[in-house]
């Protein structure tokens, strides 16, 4: 299994703090936000990691990061040069994958979940893909999980009218075939290859698994108060030790 963690995008909903620098090296109590996914990562028992982020802000992530021994894996870096959205993002590991499954983290989700079991078992599955879910009282926000009899019926982005109060996480798992569906995802309203549209080939396929998750999530760059909200959180569990 490999790992990327995306770190793209203009992050324009956290304006002014992400005029000069990208959202995912924002401060969440005593580090940079994309600790949180890369400790994740390690914990999940994936060791080579490719980080995709924005031109502007490469080098801030090179220079922090470094070859990833601290963390006990080995970054890759590659370049998003447009913000075209996360399945554009995840196109960029397909020369690093060779072949591979890959297990995909939005580099702005905090979560306390251990992912090993179900990454080992994963790796066995002879191919699809896996989707992490997570229970919240307002789903509008985040692509929807509608689940009937064990089974992921469909996944909706940001609905309006939610079909459940699952959210879709920033924790995704794909086959090797993930990269030929990338190229068939046309732009949506937003303009972006969307994440929710390629987990859908999957769901229409049957092979889509998923698991809700236990313990704490966040998607802390969705807004100031997500991010003040994760901070203070985060704090807490650190506190209570249930978070390094
Ligand atoms: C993205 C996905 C959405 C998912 C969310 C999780 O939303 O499109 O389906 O629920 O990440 O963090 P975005 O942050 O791009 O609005």
């Amino acid at each position: 299994m490999k790992g990327v963690i995306l770190a793209g995008g203009k992050a324009t909903r956290l304006r002014p703090l992400t005029y000069v620098t990208n959202k995912h090296l924002l401060p969440v109590y005593n580090k940079p936000l994309i600790y949180y996914p890369i400790e994740a990562m390690a914990r999940a028992g994936v060791k080579e990691v490719l980080i995709t982020t924005n031109p502007e802000h490469a080098g801030d992530f090179i220079n922090l990061l470094q070859s990833g021994k601290d963390f006990g894996v080995r970054f890759s870096f590659e370049i998003q040069e447009e913000a075209g959205g996360i399945s554009q993002a995840i196109k960029l590991a397909e020369p690093f994958t060779h072949g591979d499954k890959l297990l995909v983290l939005l580099g702005d989700n905090i979560f306390t979940h251990d992912l090993s079991g179900t990454v080992k078992k994963f790796e066995k599955r002879k191919e699809g893909a896996f989707v992490f879910a997570k229970e919240v009282e307002d789903a509008r926000q985040y692509g929807v999980i509608e689940m009937a009899g064990g089974k992921v019926r469909s996944i909706i982005e940001k609905p309006k009218q939610p079909k459940s109060n699952l959210a879709q996480t920033g924790i995704y798992m794909y086959d090797d075939r993930v990269f030929e569906l990338i190229d068939k995802l046309k732009p949506s309203k937003r303009g972006e290859l969307e994440v929710t549209d390629l987990n859908n080939f999957y769901v229409e396929e049957g092979t889509m698994q998923c698991e809700v998750m236990d313990g704490y999530w966040i998607d802390a760059g969705t807004s100031h108060d997500e991010l003040l909200a994760a901070n203070n959180k985060v704090a807490e569990l650190v506190r209570k030790g249930k978070l390094e």
